[in-house]
């Protein structure tokens, strides 16, 4: 077994169990988008592009009384260590679903009949959690857009590592750990929009790591807000 856990609860980044990693979230940072925001969790970094509401062009698919977001997450082929494949692949396909139903409840789509939502993740370089980190950078952009929305959607994972349950999960604590659960909520009514498992947990753990993420989640949404407020001033 890789230790991942050291002494004294530490971890071998150094953090404590309930600890993020350091997080850095910037909003508005592209001119040609609607909204942007660019975010740095630990060795994670994101760019998100938001383009619309705009008329969707394939009439088919249009919503008579509602828009619809369409997500696309992508690595860049450098983000990680081993060259990435350019292109879509069925673990992108499956991010890029789940983060546009977990941001679905947070924006008045109601307002914007046949429209669509852009929204463009781009991992420059992940170090686990990228899932959670594009999630919380892609809310900020949606924000930046000026949508109308009820809250910001926020994401974080908790895990198992070493048979300790711990807070935002690094890479090799979700390689090499026993579980992996990214969950999104919204705050304000704690409403959960993405929870996900990878691995075993008791139920005891599942409740203990469901709580730690949601904690972490509530830490995120202050520097979400922060780089809002600190776009659009206070
Ligand atoms: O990133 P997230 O934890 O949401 O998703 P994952 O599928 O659990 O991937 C975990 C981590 O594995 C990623 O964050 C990357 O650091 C790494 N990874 C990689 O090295 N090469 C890939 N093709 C995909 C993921």
């Amino acid at each position: 077994m890789i230790i991942i856990i050291i002494n004294n609860n530490k971890r071998a980044d150094g953090r404590d169990f309930n600890e993020l990693r350091p997080l850095k979230i910037e909003a508005g940072v592209l001119e040609r988008a609607d909204g942007s925001a660019y975010l740095e969790l630990g060795g994670n970094k994101v760019l998100v592009a938001v383009y619309g509401p705009r008329e969707f062009y394939i009439r088919r698919m249009q919503r008579p009384d509602r828009a619809i977001i369409r997500c696309r997450y992508n690595m860049a082929p450098f983000s990680v260590e081993d060259r990435k494949r350019p292109g879509p692949d069925r673990r992108s396909v499956e991010i890029s679903k789940i983060t546009s139903e977990a941001l679905k409840p947070a924006v008045f789509l109601e307002k914007f009949p046949r429209s669509t939502i852009d929204v463009f993740i781009e991992i420059l370089q992940a170090e686990g959690g990228t899932r959670c980190a594009g999630i919380t950078a892609a809310s900020v952009a949606l924000a930046d857009a000026g949508l109308p929305m009820k809250d910001l959607i926020v994401s974080c994972a908790a895990g198992k590592a070493n048979g300790q349950v711990v807070l935002d999960l690094s890479e090799i604590e979700d390689k090499e750990g026993e579980a992996d659960l990214p969950v999104a909520i919204m705050p304000r009514t704690g409403e959960i929009t993405l929870l996900q498992m990878d691995g075993h947990l008791t139920p005891e753990e599942f409740e203990k790591a469901l709580d730690l993420a949601i904690e972490g989640c509530n830490k995120i949404n202050q520097k979400q807000k922060e780089a809002i407020k600190k776009r659009y001033g206070e």
